[in-house]
């Protein structure tokens, strides 16, 4: 596997790469990323696979966990060499950022606002507005992004449909733990005692997504119920809500591809999951 600092160098192999499948990432790498890097070898018929990592500044508001997001190259490394990927892109900060990003891409409220983007002002600016750059430095065919930040998806789909960018989004189903637990960085931050609590999210969510398959047409009772079961567990949820799948929006028609989402603080650590009905 290469591994490339600088856009520049990035460029110079991409000229020659072929038809490219891109799955960027912030490292601290687990079975759900890896997940990913297999995927675009098998799901597409990319010559080249190409990953990134990339902590990035922007999507991060204040107070949150920018500083301390664990940093684990070398292990990472290792672990994206075994899965065949091809080139990894390890971007410096100044590298990405020579002076303060002044342009941004603002997703349209409606997907960006609501849900993660209620209680992390300007997080999905950030991620469209990296995602963006990364892809005009990787120039993808495909691109390869998790169910398990089902939000994020929403708004890059919608980016690169909206701004008509010649890549092919394909969305990998979430990987989980064999208690359920999705895998996820910040699980690293949870102590014994929550890692063992930890589960209950993705129970809640199964008992939701149960009860809407078995016909129930009034949502916020199950949902309001699972709130309350996590709440009496120590948790401090800050939504657990069944949406339209294409959208996020509040479900009007019955019939519409449904998914259940939530997100909650076990401790200081926050998690979200979701269940697509
Ligand atoms: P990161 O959290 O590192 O995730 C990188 C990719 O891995 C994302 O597409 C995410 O949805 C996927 N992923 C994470 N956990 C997963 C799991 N348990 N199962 C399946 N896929 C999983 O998401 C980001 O980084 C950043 O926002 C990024 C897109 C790189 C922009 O900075």
């Amino acid at each position: 596997m290469h591994i490339h600092t600088s856009i520049a160098a990035l460029r110079a192999v991409r000229a020659q790469a072929g038809r490219v499948a891109f799955a960027p990432t912030m490292g601290n790498l687990h079975d759900g990323h890896i997940a990913l890097m297999r995927a675009a070898r098998r799901l597409t018929n990319a010559d080249t696979v190409i990953s990134s990592i990339f902590v990035n500044r922007l999507q991060f508001g204040q107070g949150e966990d920018f500083d301390k997001y664990p940093r684990t190259f070398e292990a990472d490394r290792e672990r994206l060499v075994a899965a065949g990927v091809d080139h990894l892109f390890v971007p410096t900060e100044t590298e990405m950022y020579p002076q303060p990003q002044r342009y941004h891409v603002t997703p349209d409220p409606e997907h960006a606002s609501i849900l993660e983007g209620a209680f992390r002002p300007g997080h999905f600016r950030g991620v469209a507005t990296v995602v963006l750059k990364l892809f005009n430095i990787v120039q993808p065919d495909f691109a390869l992004f998790g169910k398990k930040d089902y939000q994020q998806l929403i708004v890059l789909k919608n980016m690169v449909n909206e701004l008509a960018l010649p890549i092919e989004i394909i969305a990998l189903d979430t990987i989980r733990t064999r208690d359920g637990l999705a895998q996820s960085s910040r699980n690293n931050y949870l102590s014994p005692i929550e890692r063992a609590e930890a589960p209950r999210l993705y129970r809640q969510l199964s008992i939701v997504a149960e009860a809407v398959r078995n016909g129930v047409c009034d949502f916020t009772r199950p949902c309001a119920v699972a709130l309350a079961e996590l709440e009496r567990h120590g948790w401090r949820p800050d939504y657990l809500t069944v949406r339209r799948r294409a959208d996020l929006q509040v479900p009007e028609q019955p019939g519409e591809p449904l998914v259940v989402l939530a997100a909650a603080r076990l401790g200081t650590t926050r998690l979200i999951d979701n269940i697509e009905i």
